[in-house]
């Protein structure tokens, strides 16, 4: 993968941040980032104009919300727009704002998109008040582990730029956002339509002295913070090269935390197999000695182990993720069919899938008002509950906010996704001290507390007349495909063994 010379040049050294914007709707989301790109000057030559004149010709009020989908196709212009995200940049770093339309949006860009949060803008109508998306997103936001927030209180015109009314929303949302673990680092008050602390301070919101929303985003701790964690990389693909006198195995896929190396030593879960890290590539960069957090990249091994998509990789010598079948789960249910236990669904989790059963529900909880439940036997759309989830087989993650996008997870319901959630803990399974071996095996050899001379004694089907037959250990290297072949050469090799005068018991 050769990168040319003058696709380098694009590779900055910058840092990036996927922030989310979410909240109830109509509450402003679309007009504050509008108006975040207009007053950072990141919107093409001539578009507001364009735009404002456009409503003009309809008759139409111009909204700065029309300016996300004028922009729709201006990709060539340097600011590119899909269905939710919208890139930009201040001098301090780039920027994808993920606007979200409604919770299965948001919940599939969170965990299966190629946008993930590492922050989040939490949007309430000063007017309208906290209302019940307010508080399922805030809900949402706890269990998708992002633990950076900023509440905007927008629409401040509405409410006079008042600071009594602006303190009392403060006092009840940041009291909710408590309750479920969610610690915003300000509340700011805003107006998205007048431009009031969006990129500048307001002097109509004069006696308030904190941040605007762009302080704000560039006050964020940078997403590197998250290279200081494990090193964990879902395998999305691994390409094999066939060319003459190439034949790299690209394992690649999206850093997800901390960093790796070139000579590191990486294990996959949860097959367990190592290598060591031979070179790393990219399409868009040049070969590099190191990668970290928010890379999408492909790295090549220097032993050739078999590994696919699903793997998690881990550097050796650091936190292992953890191995289950059994989840206890946090998660939010958005099906259209409530979340029952008799039925099977699929779990995805980074790039692994797994077909997964509830085997308990412990609590459920409305995620509007907090009221719990227990004793439930299905989770209806809208609740949050607290499961025991038991898969097919074991898959690799990690839990709580360790590693946030190693621990969140989707369900999906007839080709749906229909819930997700974080995983909290991870509960023994039959195959535990099992799986620890086998993991161990991978590695290092592990010897026998049998002497050779006492296995072979006890495993003789009679006693041995001959010194040339004896149940000694021995391995049969048998290669080839895994069909009828293979047996046929186990039973070849077994029959061998068993004739005092074959002369090689060895299959070919
Ligand atoms: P959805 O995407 O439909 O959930 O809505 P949204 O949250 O993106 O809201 P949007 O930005 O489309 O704004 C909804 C309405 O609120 C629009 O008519 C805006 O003009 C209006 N609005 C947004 N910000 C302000 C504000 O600061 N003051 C006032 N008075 N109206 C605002
Ligand atoms: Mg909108």
């Amino acid at each position: 993968m050769a990168i040319p010379a003058t696709q380098r040049e694009h590779v900055a050294d910058r840092d990036r941040m996927n922030i989310v914007i979410a909240g109830h709707v109509d509450h402003g989301k679309s007009t504050i980032i509008g108006r975040l790109l207009a007053d950072t000057h990141s919107l093409p030559e001539g578009k507001l104009e364009q735009v404002k004149a456009l409503c003009a010709r309809t008759a139409k009020p111009f909204e700065y919300a029309f300016l996300l989908d004028a922009l729709k196709d201006e990709q060539a212009q340097g600011i590119t727009i899909d269905a939710a995200r919208v890139f930009f940049k201040t001098p301090a770093r780039d920027y994808i704002i993920i606007d979200a339309p409604g919770h299965i949006e948001f919940l599939k860009n969170m965990i299966t998109g190629a946008a993930r949060a590492e922050a989040a803008l939490l949007v309430i109508d000063a007017n309208e008040g906290v209302m019940e998306n307010s508080r399922r997103h805030g809900y949402m936001m706890s269990m998708l582990g992002i633990a950076q927030v900023a509440v905007l209180v927008n629409k401040m015109d509405l409410v006079d730029y008042s600071q009594a009314h602006f303190a009392r929303l403060e006092s009840e949302y940041r009291g909710f956002l408590d309750r479920v673990g969610v610690r915003p680092s300000v509340f700011i008050p805003v107006a998205g339509r007048g431009g009031d602390n969006i990129a500048g301070p307001s002097t109509r919101l004069a006696w308030y002295r904190g941040p605007t929303v762009l302080d704000t985003l560039d006050a964020f701790p940078s997403p590197r913070a998250q290279e200081n964690q494990p090193f964990r990389m879902p395998v999305q693909d691994v390409y094999k090269f066939t060319g003459r006198g190439d034949d790299r195995r690209i394992v690649s896929g999206t850093v997800e935390s901390g960093r790796a190396r070139v000579g590191d030593d990486v294990v996959f879960y949860p097959s367990g197999k190592r290598s060591t890290i031979g070179s790393i590539e990219g399409f868009n960069r040049a070969p590099a000695a190191e990668i970290s957090a928010g890379e999408a990249v492909g790295f090549t091994l220097r032993e050739q182990i078999y590994v696919s998509r699903g793997e998690l990789a881990a550097v050796g010598d650091e936190k292992r993720p953890h191995l289950s079948s059994r989840l206890k789960v946090s998660l939010f249910w958005l099906g259209r069919r409530p979340l029952v236990r008799s039925k099977p669904y699929v779990l995805k989790i980074g790039t692994a899938r797994a077909t997964v059963h509830v085997e308990a529900i412990h609590r459920v909880i409305d995620a509007s008002d907090l009221s719990a439940a227990d004793g439930r036997d299905r989770v209806e759309r809208h609740e949050v509950a607290e499961c025991t989830l038991a898969c097919n087989r074991a898959v690799a993650f990690d839990v709580g906010d360790a590693v946030a996008a190693t621990s969140r997870f989707v369900i999906v319901d007839d080709y749906e996704i229909s819930g997700g959630g974080i995983v909290r803990e991870a509960l023994p399974d039959r195959q535990d001290s099992a799986r620890e071996r086998v993991l161990l095996r991978e590695y290092k050899w592990e010897p026998s507390f049998i002497a050779p001379e006492r296995r072979a004694a006890r495993t003789a089907p009679r006693p041995i007349r001959s010194s040339a037959v004896s149940r000694r250990g021995r391995t049969n290297w048998l290669t080839g495909s895994s069909s009828a072949t293979s047996r046929a050469r186990v039973r070849a090799a077994w029959a061998a063994e068993r004739s005092p005068h074959a002369s090689s018991a060895s299959a070919r």
